[in-house]
Protein backbone atom coordinates (compact mmCIF):
# COMPACT_ATOMS: atom_id res chain seq x y z
CA UNK A 1 0.00 0.00 0.00
CA UNK A 2 1.35 3.44 -0.87
CA UNK A 3 0.72 6.61 0.67
CA UNK A 4 1.72 10.19 -0.48
CA UNK A 5 1.50 13.12 2.32
CA UNK A 6 1.15 16.04 0.12
CA UNK A 7 2.07 19.50 1.35
CA UNK A 8 3.30 19.67 4.83
CA UNK A 9 5.39 21.69 6.21
CA UNK A 10 8.61 18.75 7.07
CA UNK A 11 10.64 19.54 10.01
CA UNK A 12 13.73 17.84 10.81
CA UNK A 13 16.28 18.73 14.15
CA UNK A 14 17.58 20.90 11.14
CA UNK A 15 15.53 21.56 8.08
CA UNK A 16 12.08 23.05 7.46
CA UNK A 17 10.98 22.83 4.18
CA UNK A 18 7.57 22.39 2.26
CA UNK A 19 7.51 18.68 0.34
CA UNK A 20 5.66 15.81 -0.37
CA UNK A 21 6.57 12.47 1.37
CA UNK A 22 5.81 9.24 -0.52
CA UNK A 23 5.27 5.90 1.59
CA UNK A 24 5.57 2.40 0.32
CA UNK A 25 4.73 -0.47 2.74
CA UNK A 26 6.41 0.89 6.43
CA UNK A 27 8.70 2.68 4.79
CA UNK A 28 9.38 6.45 3.40
CA UNK A 29 10.71 5.85 0.22
CA UNK A 30 10.91 9.63 -1.23
CA UNK A 31 10.58 13.26 0.03
CA UNK A 32 10.30 15.95 -2.98
CA UNK A 33 7.79 18.07 -4.77
CA UNK A 34 4.88 17.05 -6.49
CA UNK A 35 5.49 13.51 -5.65
CA UNK A 36 2.57 12.19 -7.62
CA UNK A 37 1.26 8.42 -7.92
CA UNK A 38 -1.80 6.73 -8.98
CA UNK A 39 -1.79 4.09 -6.94
CA UNK A 40 -1.46 5.85 -4.22
CA UNK A 41 -3.76 7.15 -1.30
CA UNK A 42 -3.49 10.78 -0.67
CA UNK A 43 -3.30 12.31 3.09
CA UNK A 44 -3.37 16.16 2.78
CA UNK A 45 -1.17 17.91 5.21
CA UNK A 46 -1.88 21.35 3.40
CA UNK A 47 -1.21 24.16 6.35
CA UNK A 48 0.54 21.22 8.46
CA UNK A 49 3.97 20.37 9.76
CA UNK A 50 4.60 16.81 9.33
CA UNK A 51 7.29 15.80 11.91
CA UNK A 52 8.91 11.95 12.50
CA UNK A 53 6.97 10.48 15.17
CA UNK A 54 8.09 11.30 18.78
CA UNK A 55 10.03 9.23 20.40
CA UNK A 56 9.79 8.45 24.77
CA UNK A 57 12.48 6.75 26.14
CA UNK A 58 11.67 6.91 29.88
CA UNK A 59 8.09 5.70 30.65
CA UNK A 60 7.38 2.87 33.34
CA UNK A 61 4.21 0.74 31.68
CA UNK A 62 2.76 -1.83 34.02
CA UNK A 63 5.41 -1.20 36.36
CA UNK A 64 5.61 -2.91 39.43
CA UNK A 65 6.36 -0.96 42.33
CA UNK A 66 5.61 -3.27 45.45
CA UNK A 67 2.95 -1.25 47.52
CA UNK A 68 1.17 -1.16 44.40
CA UNK A 69 1.39 -1.38 40.45
CA UNK A 70 1.45 1.44 37.83
CA UNK A 71 -2.09 1.31 36.22
CA UNK A 72 -1.12 1.98 32.66
CA UNK A 73 -0.46 -1.24 30.87
CA UNK A 74 1.47 -1.93 27.42
CA UNK A 75 -2.22 -1.38 25.68
CA UNK A 76 -3.35 1.84 27.72
CA UNK A 77 -0.33 3.09 28.14
CA UNK A 78 0.60 2.95 24.52
CA UNK A 79 -2.75 3.48 23.33
CA UNK A 80 -2.14 7.15 24.91
CA UNK A 81 1.65 7.74 23.94
CA UNK A 82 0.38 7.20 20.20
CA UNK A 83 -2.75 9.75 20.90
CA UNK A 84 0.56 11.81 22.04
CA UNK A 85 2.04 11.65 18.71
CA UNK A 86 4.40 9.07 20.05
CA UNK A 87 5.38 6.16 17.99
CA UNK A 88 7.77 4.38 20.14
CA UNK A 89 8.97 3.70 24.07
CA UNK A 90 11.95 2.30 25.59
CA UNK A 91 10.51 1.62 28.86
CA UNK A 92 12.36 1.25 32.23
CA UNK A 93 11.94 -2.57 33.48
CA UNK A 94 10.87 -2.71 37.19
CA UNK A 95 13.31 -4.01 39.68
CA UNK A 96 12.79 -7.60 40.24
CA UNK A 97 13.33 -10.76 43.11
CA UNK A 98 17.04 -9.47 45.03
CA UNK A 99 19.41 -11.53 43.06
CA UNK A 100 17.66 -12.08 39.61
CA UNK A 101 20.02 -11.43 36.73
CA UNK A 102 19.38 -8.85 33.91
CA UNK A 103 17.52 -11.29 31.19
CA UNK A 104 14.98 -12.48 34.49
CA UNK A 105 13.67 -9.10 33.66
CA UNK A 106 13.70 -9.09 30.20
CA UNK A 107 11.56 -11.83 29.85
CA UNK A 108 9.08 -11.09 32.08
CA UNK A 109 9.17 -7.62 30.38
CA UNK A 110 8.50 -9.79 27.18
CA UNK A 111 5.28 -11.18 28.10
CA UNK A 112 3.81 -7.05 29.35
CA UNK A 113 4.48 -5.79 26.11
CA UNK A 114 4.05 -8.41 23.21
CA UNK A 115 0.30 -8.79 22.16
CA UNK A 116 -0.56 -5.59 23.73
CA UNK A 117 1.86 -2.55 22.56
CA UNK A 118 0.31 -0.64 19.93
CA UNK A 119 3.77 1.48 19.01
CA UNK A 120 6.86 -0.18 18.86
CA UNK A 121 8.69 -0.58 21.88
CA UNK A 122 11.77 -1.43 23.42
CA UNK A 123 13.58 -1.71 27.08
CA UNK A 124 16.61 -0.58 29.30
CA UNK A 125 18.07 -3.16 31.36
CA UNK A 126 18.20 -2.66 35.21
CA UNK A 127 20.96 -3.12 37.16
CA UNK A 128 20.07 -3.74 41.06
CA UNK A 129 23.52 -5.40 42.19
CA UNK A 130 26.60 -6.18 40.43
CA UNK A 131 28.75 -8.81 40.51
CA UNK A 132 30.76 -10.90 37.90
CA UNK A 133 27.97 -12.75 36.27
CA UNK A 134 25.85 -8.97 36.09
CA UNK A 135 28.89 -7.36 34.15
CA UNK A 136 28.97 -10.49 31.78
CA UNK A 137 25.36 -10.35 31.37
CA UNK A 138 25.34 -6.16 30.16
CA UNK A 139 27.08 -7.86 27.04
CA UNK A 140 24.55 -10.71 26.23
CA UNK A 141 21.75 -7.76 26.97
CA UNK A 142 23.45 -5.39 24.08
CA UNK A 143 23.55 -8.35 22.10
CA UNK A 144 19.98 -9.11 22.43
CA UNK A 145 18.77 -5.83 21.32
CA UNK A 146 19.07 -3.92 24.87
CA UNK A 147 22.62 -1.94 24.87
CA UNK A 148 21.08 0.22 27.86
CA UNK A 149 21.12 -0.33 31.44
CA UNK A 150 19.40 1.57 34.42
CA UNK A 151 21.15 2.65 37.68
CA UNK A 152 19.58 4.21 40.74
CA UNK A 153 21.30 5.92 43.55
CA UNK A 154 18.69 5.80 45.77
CA UNK A 155 15.59 3.35 46.00
CA UNK A 156 15.67 -0.10 47.54
CA UNK A 157 18.18 -1.65 44.92
CA UNK A 158 20.59 1.62 44.74
CA UNK A 159 23.93 0.70 43.51
CA UNK A 160 27.19 2.20 45.35
CA UNK A 161 30.12 4.29 43.74
CA UNK A 162 32.06 0.62 43.27
CA UNK A 163 29.13 -0.86 41.57
CA UNK A 164 28.57 2.06 39.48
CA UNK A 165 32.10 2.56 38.26
CA UNK A 166 32.53 -1.20 37.30
CA UNK A 167 29.01 -0.68 35.41
CA UNK A 168 30.17 2.53 33.81
CA UNK A 169 33.44 0.52 32.48
CA UNK A 170 31.47 -2.26 31.05
CA UNK A 171 29.24 -0.19 29.46
CA UNK A 172 32.06 1.58 27.72
CA UNK A 173 33.90 -1.12 26.43
CA UNK A 174 30.25 -2.70 24.92
CA UNK A 175 29.71 0.93 23.63
CA UNK A 176 25.92 0.83 25.70
CA UNK A 177 24.98 3.92 27.71
CA UNK A 178 23.86 3.87 31.66
CA UNK A 179 21.10 5.28 32.61
CA UNK A 180 21.23 6.99 36.00
CA UNK A 181 18.69 8.20 38.67
CA UNK A 182 20.29 10.62 40.80
CA UNK A 183 19.60 11.55 44.11
CA UNK A 184 21.65 11.27 47.05
CA UNK A 185 19.57 8.35 49.33
CA UNK A 186 21.14 8.80 52.68
CA UNK A 187 20.13 12.64 52.72
CA UNK A 188 16.66 11.54 51.05
CA UNK A 189 16.08 9.09 53.88
CA UNK A 190 17.25 11.18 56.51
CA UNK A 191 15.21 14.21 56.16
CA UNK A 192 11.59 12.06 55.30
CA UNK A 193 12.50 10.11 58.66
CA UNK A 194 13.23 13.82 60.41
CA UNK A 195 9.86 15.13 58.86
CA UNK A 196 7.92 12.13 60.31
CA UNK A 197 9.17 12.31 63.74
CA UNK A 198 8.20 15.80 63.21
CA UNK A 199 4.71 15.26 62.22
CA UNK A 200 5.47 16.62 59.00
CA UNK A 201 3.43 14.60 56.75
CA UNK A 202 1.77 16.65 54.20
CA UNK A 203 2.89 15.95 50.47
CA UNK A 204 4.80 19.60 50.60
CA UNK A 205 7.66 17.22 52.06
CA UNK A 206 8.33 14.90 50.06
CA UNK A 207 9.76 18.10 48.34
CA UNK A 208 11.32 19.51 51.15
CA UNK A 209 12.91 15.84 51.71
CA UNK A 210 14.05 15.60 48.20
CA UNK A 211 16.50 19.05 47.93
CA UNK A 212 18.00 20.24 44.69
CA UNK A 213 21.34 19.79 45.90
CA UNK A 214 20.63 16.21 47.06
CA UNK A 215 20.32 15.55 43.24
CA UNK A 216 22.94 18.38 42.24
CA UNK A 217 25.52 16.01 44.66
CA UNK A 218 24.59 12.47 43.62
CA UNK A 219 24.62 14.20 39.19
CA UNK A 220 27.95 15.65 40.32
CA UNK A 221 29.12 11.87 41.70
CA UNK A 222 27.83 10.38 38.88
CA UNK A 223 29.64 12.41 36.30
CA UNK A 224 33.13 12.49 37.92
CA UNK A 225 32.45 8.15 38.31
CA UNK A 226 32.21 8.36 34.31
CA UNK A 227 35.01 10.55 34.16
CA UNK A 228 37.29 7.94 36.21
CA UNK A 229 36.27 5.67 33.87
CA UNK A 230 37.48 7.05 30.84
CA UNK A 231 34.18 9.26 29.75
CA UNK A 232 31.64 6.13 29.86
CA UNK A 233 28.67 7.35 28.47
CA UNK A 234 26.26 8.69 31.10
CA UNK A 235 22.49 9.68 30.48
CA UNK A 236 20.88 11.70 33.42
CA UNK A 237 16.87 10.88 33.73
CA UNK A 238 14.61 13.12 34.73
CA UNK A 239 16.92 15.78 35.63
CA UNK A 240 14.83 18.88 37.39
CA UNK A 241 16.75 21.37 38.85
CA UNK A 242 19.01 24.23 38.30
CA UNK A 243 21.97 22.93 40.46
CA UNK A 244 22.04 19.68 38.58
CA UNK A 245 22.36 21.74 35.54
CA UNK A 246 25.71 23.52 36.78
CA UNK A 247 26.77 20.01 37.21
CA UNK A 248 26.63 18.67 33.87
CA UNK A 249 28.15 22.09 32.45
CA UNK A 250 30.99 22.35 34.62
CA UNK A 251 31.37 18.42 33.65
CA UNK A 252 31.51 19.63 30.16
CA UNK A 253 33.73 22.95 30.20
CA UNK A 254 35.95 20.72 31.98
CA UNK A 255 36.20 18.66 28.80
CA UNK A 256 34.23 15.34 29.89
CA UNK A 257 32.49 13.69 27.08
CA UNK A 258 29.76 12.00 26.48
CA UNK A 259 27.42 13.11 29.04
CA UNK A 260 23.74 13.20 27.76
CA UNK A 261 20.43 15.16 30.10
CA UNK A 262 16.66 14.02 29.94
CA UNK A 263 14.26 16.28 31.73
CA UNK A 264 10.56 15.73 31.61
CA UNK A 265 7.50 18.64 30.67
CA UNK A 266 6.55 17.94 34.58
CA UNK A 267 10.09 19.81 35.77
CA UNK A 268 9.96 22.43 32.62
CA UNK A 269 6.08 23.53 33.31
CA UNK A 270 4.68 22.68 36.94
CA UNK A 271 6.33 23.73 40.70
CA UNK A 272 6.48 22.88 44.16
CA UNK A 273 3.01 24.98 44.52
CA UNK A 274 1.41 21.95 43.03
CA UNK A 275 1.89 20.21 46.48
CA UNK A 276 -0.16 22.79 48.72
CA UNK A 277 -2.91 21.94 46.33
CA UNK A 278 -5.52 20.20 48.17
CA UNK A 279 -5.10 17.05 45.49
CA UNK A 280 -1.29 17.86 46.18
CA UNK A 281 -0.64 14.13 46.20
CA UNK A 282 -1.21 13.63 42.52
CA UNK A 283 2.58 15.56 41.95
CA UNK A 284 4.66 13.09 44.46
CA UNK A 285 7.16 12.26 41.96
CA UNK A 286 10.79 11.66 42.39
CA UNK A 287 12.35 14.10 42.42
CA UNK A 288 9.66 16.68 43.25
CA UNK A 289 8.56 19.21 41.16
CA UNK A 290 11.25 22.47 42.08
CA UNK A 291 10.71 26.67 41.60
CA UNK A 292 9.86 28.70 38.89
CA UNK A 293 13.28 29.62 39.09
CA UNK A 294 14.26 25.95 37.99
CA UNK A 295 11.97 25.57 35.31
CA UNK A 296 13.14 28.69 33.92
CA UNK A 297 16.75 27.39 33.86
CA UNK A 298 15.42 24.06 32.13
CA UNK A 299 13.96 25.70 29.04
CA UNK A 300 17.14 27.78 28.79
CA UNK A 301 19.34 24.65 28.73
CA UNK A 302 16.65 22.96 26.40
CA UNK A 303 17.22 25.64 24.25
CA UNK A 304 20.96 26.25 24.27
CA UNK A 305 21.77 22.45 23.68
CA UNK A 306 22.49 21.37 27.38
CA UNK A 307 19.84 19.20 28.04
CA UNK A 308 19.83 16.71 24.93
CA UNK A 309 15.84 14.82 25.64
CA UNK A 310 12.51 15.99 26.76
CA UNK A 311 11.11 12.18 27.98
CA UNK A 312 7.92 11.35 30.32
CA UNK A 313 8.95 9.27 32.93
CA UNK A 314 5.34 7.95 32.74
CA UNK A 315 4.63 6.28 36.13
CA UNK A 316 0.88 6.63 36.48
CA UNK A 317 -1.31 5.30 39.49
CA UNK A 318 -5.02 6.75 40.24
CA UNK A 319 -5.67 9.73 42.54
CA UNK A 320 -8.64 8.12 43.94
CA UNK A 321 -6.99 5.31 44.65
CA UNK A 322 -3.04 4.24 44.95
CA UNK A 323 -2.04 7.57 45.74
CA UNK A 324 -4.41 7.79 49.04
CA UNK A 325 -2.03 5.61 50.38
CA UNK A 326 0.39 8.63 51.21
CA UNK A 327 -3.09 10.79 52.16
CA UNK A 328 -1.60 10.34 55.93
CA UNK A 329 2.00 10.30 55.40
CA UNK A 330 3.70 10.95 52.37
CA UNK A 331 6.19 8.54 52.14
CA UNK A 332 3.67 5.80 51.82
CA UNK A 333 2.83 7.35 48.59
CA UNK A 334 3.73 5.40 45.43
CA UNK A 335 5.79 7.84 43.19
CA UNK A 336 5.40 8.49 39.71
CA UNK A 337 2.78 11.00 37.35
CA UNK A 338 1.13 10.33 33.76
CA UNK A 339 2.23 12.09 30.86
CA UNK A 340 3.06 10.30 28.31
CA UNK A 341 -0.01 11.75 26.04
CA UNK A 342 0.88 14.96 27.00
CA UNK A 343 4.64 15.50 26.18
CA UNK A 344 4.05 16.96 22.31
CA UNK A 345 1.46 19.06 22.82
CA UNK A 346 2.82 20.67 25.96
CA UNK A 347 6.16 21.13 24.24
CA UNK A 348 4.75 23.03 21.30
CA UNK A 349 2.37 24.59 23.32
CA UNK A 350 4.70 26.13 25.89
CA UNK A 351 7.96 25.70 24.28
CA UNK A 352 7.89 26.54 20.38
CA UNK A 353 4.21 29.00 20.28
CA UNK A 354 5.62 31.24 23.41
CA UNK A 355 8.79 31.35 21.76
CA UNK A 356 10.96 29.26 24.48
CA UNK A 357 12.70 26.80 22.00
CA UNK A 358 12.68 26.30 17.87
CA UNK A 359 10.70 23.94 16.10
CA UNK A 360 13.89 22.32 15.24
CA UNK A 361 14.81 21.77 18.44
CA UNK A 362 11.60 20.05 19.41
CA UNK A 363 11.95 17.95 17.08
CA UNK A 364 15.65 17.10 17.70
CA UNK A 365 14.51 16.51 21.74
CA UNK A 366 11.58 14.74 21.50
CA UNK A 367 11.99 12.72 17.94
CA UNK A 368 15.85 12.91 17.39
CA UNK A 369 18.21 12.42 19.86
CA UNK A 370 16.24 9.71 21.98
CA UNK A 371 16.75 7.52 18.97
CA UNK A 372 20.98 8.08 18.40
CA UNK A 373 21.45 8.25 21.90
CA UNK A 374 19.73 4.79 22.46
CA UNK A 375 20.28 3.19 19.35
CA UNK A 376 16.97 3.87 17.08
CA UNK A 377 18.25 6.18 14.67
CA UNK A 378 18.42 6.17 11.36
CA UNK A 379 15.45 4.12 11.35
CA UNK A 380 13.59 5.80 13.84
CA UNK A 381 13.17 9.81 14.54
CA UNK A 382 13.70 11.61 11.02
CA UNK A 383 11.99 11.96 7.82
CA UNK A 384 14.23 10.79 5.30
CA UNK A 385 13.96 7.87 2.64
CA UNK A 386 14.48 4.66 3.89
CA UNK A 387 13.47 5.53 7.19
CA UNK A 388 10.37 3.89 9.08
CA UNK A 389 7.43 5.85 8.15
CA UNK A 390 6.58 7.22 11.64
CA UNK A 391 5.13 10.54 11.35
CA UNK A 392 2.46 13.20 13.01
CA UNK A 393 0.80 15.57 10.77
CA UNK A 394 0.44 18.42 13.67
CA UNK A 395 -1.66 21.46 13.18
CA UNK A 396 -0.19 24.57 14.77
CA UNK A 397 -3.45 26.75 13.86
CA UNK A 398 -5.70 24.57 16.00
CA UNK A 399 -6.54 24.87 19.89
CA UNK A 400 -7.80 23.00 22.81
CA UNK A 401 -7.66 22.32 26.47
CA UNK A 402 -6.29 19.62 28.13
CA UNK A 403 -8.45 17.79 30.35
CA UNK A 404 -8.89 14.00 31.36
CA UNK A 405 -11.59 12.98 29.39
CA UNK A 406 -10.04 13.53 26.12
CA UNK A 407 -6.94 11.50 27.54
CA UNK A 408 -6.53 7.65 26.56
CA UNK A 409 -4.69 5.80 29.04
CA UNK A 410 -6.15 4.01 32.27
CA UNK A 411 -5.52 6.78 34.97
CA UNK A 412 -8.04 9.05 36.73
CA UNK A 413 -6.75 12.56 35.99
CA UNK A 414 -3.53 14.58 34.08
CA UNK A 415 -1.38 16.84 35.70
CA UNK A 416 -2.33 19.55 33.48
CA UNK A 417 -6.10 19.83 33.92
CA UNK A 418 -7.84 22.81 31.86
CA UNK A 419 -4.38 23.98 30.74
CA UNK A 420 -4.99 25.81 27.17
CA UNK A 421 -3.05 24.05 24.06
CA UNK A 422 -1.92 26.09 20.81
CA UNK A 423 -1.85 23.25 18.39
CA UNK A 424 -3.35 19.88 17.87
CA UNK A 425 -2.36 16.56 16.45
CA UNK A 426 -4.22 15.39 13.40
CA UNK A 427 -2.86 12.25 12.75
CA UNK A 428 -0.41 9.37 13.52
CA UNK A 429 1.16 7.10 11.00
CA UNK A 430 3.60 3.85 12.77
CA UNK A 431 5.01 2.50 10.21
CA UNK A 432 2.38 3.60 7.22
CA UNK A 433 -0.54 3.35 9.13
CA UNK A 434 -2.65 5.42 10.48
CA UNK A 435 -3.12 5.07 14.08
CA UNK A 436 -4.54 7.96 15.32
CA UNK A 437 -6.60 10.20 13.40
CA UNK A 438 -9.24 13.01 15.21
CA UNK A 439 -8.23 12.21 18.65
CA UNK A 440 -9.35 8.62 18.30
CA UNK A 441 -7.14 5.17 18.39
CA UNK A 442 -7.72 3.57 15.04
CA UNK A 443 -4.70 0.72 15.74
CA UNK A 444 -4.56 -2.19 16.74
CA UNK A 445 -3.38 -3.98 20.01
CA UNK A 446 -0.51 -5.93 19.75
CA UNK A 447 1.09 -4.13 16.55
CA UNK A 448 3.80 -2.89 18.25
CA UNK A 449 6.83 -4.76 17.59
CA UNK A 450 10.39 -5.06 20.10
CA UNK A 451 12.97 -3.03 18.90
CA UNK A 452 16.50 -4.37 18.72
CA UNK A 453 18.24 -1.85 19.78
CA UNK A 454 21.59 -1.06 18.29
CA UNK A 455 24.93 0.19 20.37
CA UNK A 456 25.97 4.21 20.62
CA UNK A 457 27.63 4.50 17.46
CA UNK A 458 30.85 6.82 17.76
CA UNK A 459 30.41 10.67 16.09
CA UNK A 460 27.01 9.92 15.47
CA UNK A 461 25.95 12.44 18.10
CA UNK A 462 27.01 16.01 16.82
CA UNK A 463 25.33 17.94 19.82
CA UNK A 464 27.18 19.49 23.09
CA UNK A 465 27.05 16.43 24.85
O1 LIG B 1 8.60 9.16 40.90
C1 LIG B 1 8.99 8.56 39.91
N1 LIG B 1 9.73 9.20 39.05
N2 LIG B 1 8.65 7.27 39.72
C2 LIG B 1 9.06 6.44 38.69
C3 LIG B 1 10.37 5.77 38.98
C4 LIG B 1 11.53 6.70 38.75
O2 LIG B 1 12.19 7.09 39.71
O3 LIG B 1 11.83 7.06 37.62
ZN1 LIG C 1 13.76 7.83 38.47
ZN1 LIG D 1 11.39 6.83 35.83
Amino acid sequence: MKKIIKNGRIFTEREDYQADILIEGEKIMCIGKDISDGDAQVVDASGCYVIPGAVDVHTHMDLDVGISRAVDDFYDGTVAAACGGTTSIVDHMAFGPAGVGLHYQFEVYKKLAEGKAVIDYGFHGTAQHVDEDILAELGAMAADGIPSVKAYLTYGFRLNDADVLQILRKMKEINGITAFHCENHDVVEFLKQQYKKEGKTAPVYHAKSRPNLAEAEAVGRVLRLARMADDAPVYIVHLSCRESLEAVREARRQGQKNIFVETCPQYLLLTEECYQREDGLKYIMSPPLRTRKDCEALWEGLSDGSVQVVATDHCPFNYRKEKQMGKDDFTACPNGAPGVEERLMLLYSEGVAKGRITMNRLVETLCTNPCKIYGLYPEKGVIQPGADADLVIFDTDASGVITHSRMHGAVDYTSYEGMEIQGQICQVMQRGKVIVKEHQFIGEKGAGRFIHRKPLEKGLFQSRS
